[in-house]
């Protein structure tokens, strides 16, 4: 192989400093940066140290200083309120610089930082970018978190504001956010100093309440301009599941978050200027900090916010409506959705009800993608369908098909190759290079590109110890994989407890938490297992205390609903199995990966530490009692 491709990933690898100070130069800095990169203190790195620039004014103001401040920067597209709303550069720019002010009149400064958890209405984008324009840094919750999970953020974070919505709407149901985030406020010893709401009509909140104002108070402001920060410095914090229940601060900067950014926009999704993107993802997740809000509008493109599903809002034409009505080019979703599309369409009927001629190729991320849901949305779409790899981490895709660049052939469960700028090997637990073709730990070798995390928040030792420390020099992603005798990547699963429910990383241990901490529960383990169409679900075995007599049906309603109450809706905790003892190792380790394999149906071996044997059959019992496996 030969082409566009392999040289820009053979130039990123040899000189990345050239590389990446080339791709730096789409960026408009208020001071040119000293260094492209710097090696601080390996694995500490730093890109474009001694540059300033601000990430606002790079996404709105330069390109009405452009001349395009009447193109439309955002579509809210919002079929659960049925409301379609567009703002042009300008009127964008004009909003987020009134927010801005209102937050300096409320005492925000350079490096405070601000929780926003809102539902995917314009406000929460208007709130991040006016969070970048005054130099504070956002941390985005999402609004499927449950008040514990929230409180958590908020401990971590330290809020000086909090800026949040009366309400979500889901498919089905309002969920009013004012009792939630008091919840998670009562749970906190960490207080910010006001907390915004955005009253939606939809379901109005009191905000009669000490320190809570409107989002119409807030916006009373007379408009910031866009202040000069560090390449450095942060733009955010996006906590992350963990293998524990304590979520991790991935930390963001600022300059190599913008170049990683723009230079993924042209050559990774191929987009120009002036066309539409849609991610239809959330702000929750990094994939809607990435790709809804800075990457589109740094690029000068179109991006759609979209408050709703891929079915059931209204049916499963959903996305082909949006791409239909607003001219999309590049759809980027999750796996899931269109598992779930296709479930309910599996004819693809409500495709050709619409035209989908403006679209060009359709991403795929968030899971492992299925050949057959690939293959799927090929066919019907007609288009080609790119899966790429990416964590909360990066930031942005670690492995692709980089369309932009040159479109490589595309083989249906792997994710192509390597990103220009990310060193990619597969080792084995003593770090020796597997053969090609055989399944690894994938790691990354360092320095890893502009855009990626430079540290967790408050926790600078996690952060060597998690990533670093396995195998020095390296980048430890946690996701098994392999390359195969064309170089081509397959991510095969994660390496450790995290599990990825319909796109959403989940820990298995913070829903241990929760159920040990109900008082009939002794020991406790939960694994992520097959799911037709969210990929994962999480599936709890529980051992009770001795000489509990509830009710089992009981116990397990409560455990249910504790991880609802506790977590959130959007764990999908629905299963709960009683047993006598979980199968362990000698040294006590709980084999969750050997419960997985079981209760998918896919070949096992009984690890030789186990500690008694008999424990699995009685484990498969259950499964099998509970329908597993299900496919
Ligand atoms: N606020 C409150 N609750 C939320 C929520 C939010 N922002 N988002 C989801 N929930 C709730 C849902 O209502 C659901 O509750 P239920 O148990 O009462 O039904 C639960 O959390 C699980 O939600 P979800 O995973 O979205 O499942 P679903 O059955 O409602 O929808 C899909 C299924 C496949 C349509 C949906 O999972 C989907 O579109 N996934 C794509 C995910 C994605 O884009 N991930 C981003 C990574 S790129
Ligand atoms: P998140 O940090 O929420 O983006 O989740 C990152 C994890 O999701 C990765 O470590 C992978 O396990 C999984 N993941 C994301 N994209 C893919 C993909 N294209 N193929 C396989 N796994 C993926």
């Amino acid at each position: 192989m030969s082409g566009e491709y392999e040289d820009a990933f053979r130039e990123s690898i040899k000189n990345p400093e050239q590389f990446w100070g080339t791709a730096a130069e789409t960026i408009v800095w208020y001071k040119d940066y000293d260094r492209v990169l710097t090696a601080k203190d390996p694995p500490i790195y730093r890109w474009f140290e001694g540059g300033e620039l601000n990430t606002c004014y790079n996404c709105l103001d330069r390109h009405i200083e452009e001349g395009c401040g009447d193109r439309t920067a955002l579509i809210y597209d919002s079929p659960v309120t049925q409301t379609i709303k567009k703002y042009s550069y300008t009127e964008l720019r004009d909003l987020v610089a009134r927010c801005a002010g209102g937050l300096w009149k409320l005492g925000v400064q350079k490096g405070d930082r601000i929780v926003i958890y809102m539902p995917m209405i314009p406000e929460a984008v208007i709130a991040m970018l006016a969070s970048a324009r005054i130099g504070s840094i956002h941390s985005v919750v999402f609004g499927g978190f449950a008040s514990r999970e929230l409180a958590k953020r908020i401990e971590d974070a330290e809020p000086k504001i909090i800026i949040t919505a009366s309400c979500g709407i889901e498919v089905d149901r309002i969920i009013p956010y004012k009792p939630l985030l008091d919840g998670a406020l009562a749970l906190c010893t960490h207080k910010p100093s006001a907390c915004v709401y955005v009253q939606r009509k939809e379901h109005k909140v009191d905000l009669s309440g000490k320190q809570v104002i409107s989002w119409d108070q807030l916006m009373n402001a007379e408009p910031a301009p866009c202040i000069t920060v560090k390449a450095t410095d942060p733009l955010y914090l996006l906590y992350t599941s963990g293998t524990t229940g304590k979520p991790k601060g991935v930390v963001r900067d600022t300059g190599g978050h913008l170049v990683a950014l723009s230079w993924s926009m042209e050559q990774i999704y191929g987009m120009k200027p002036g066309e539409v993107y849609w991610a239809a993802s959330d702000i929750g997740w990094v994939v809607g900090h990435s790709y809804i809000v800075y990457g589109p509008l740094l690029h000068g493109c179109t991006t759609i916010l979209y408050e709703g599903k891929s079915v059931g809002t209204p049916d499963p034409g959903a996305f082909w409506r949006v791409i239909a009505e607003h001219g999309v080019a590049v759809l980027f979703c999750a796996p899931t959705a269109f598992r779930a599309i296709r479930k309910e369409d599996p004819t693809g009927s409500y495709i050709r009800k619409y035209d989908l001629s403006s679209l060009r190729t359709l991403f795929l991320a968030g899971e492992r993608c299925d050949p057959d849901t690939l293959i799927f949305a090929e066919e019907h779409l007609g288009v080609p369908v790119i899966d790429h790899w990416w964590q909360t981490e990066t930031g942005w895709a670690i492995g692709a098909n980089c369309a932009g660049l040159e479109l490589l052939p595309i083989k249906p469960g792997s994710c192509t190759m390597p990103v220009p700028g990310y060193q990619i090997e597969v080792l084995d637990t003593e770090g020796n290079t597997v053969p090609k073709g055989v399944t690894g730990n994938v790691v990354v070798r360092l320095p890893l590109p502009p855009g990626c995390f430079t540290t967790l928040w408050n926790n600078d030792a996690d952060f060597i110890t998690t990533y670093f420390s396995a195998y020095p020099g390296y980048y430890l992603t946690s996701d098994a994989g392999f390359i195969d005798e064309d170089g081509y990547l397959w991510i095969m699963g994660r390496t450790d407890d995290i599990i990825n429910v319909a796109g959403h990383r989940l820990s298995t241990g913070a829903m241990e938490e929760v159920l040990a901490s109900h008082p009939d529960i002794a020991e406790c383990a939960v694994s992520g297992v097959f799911d037709p169409v969210k990929g994962e679900v999480p599936l709890g075995f529980v051992v009770l205390k001795a000489g509990v007599e509830r009710e089992v049906a009981t116990i397990k309603t409560e455990l249910i609903a504790l991880v609802r109450q506790k977590i959130g809706p959007i764990a999908s905790f629905k299963e709960v199995a009683v047993v006598k003892r979980l199968p362990k190792t000698r040294s006590g380790k709980i084999l969750r990966g050997t419960i997985k394999k079981i209760a998918d149906g896919t070949p096992y071996s009984v690890p030789a530490t186990i500690d008694d044997p008999a424990i699995l059959d009685e484990i498969k019992e259950k499964l099998m009692e509970m329908g597993y496996p299900k496919h």
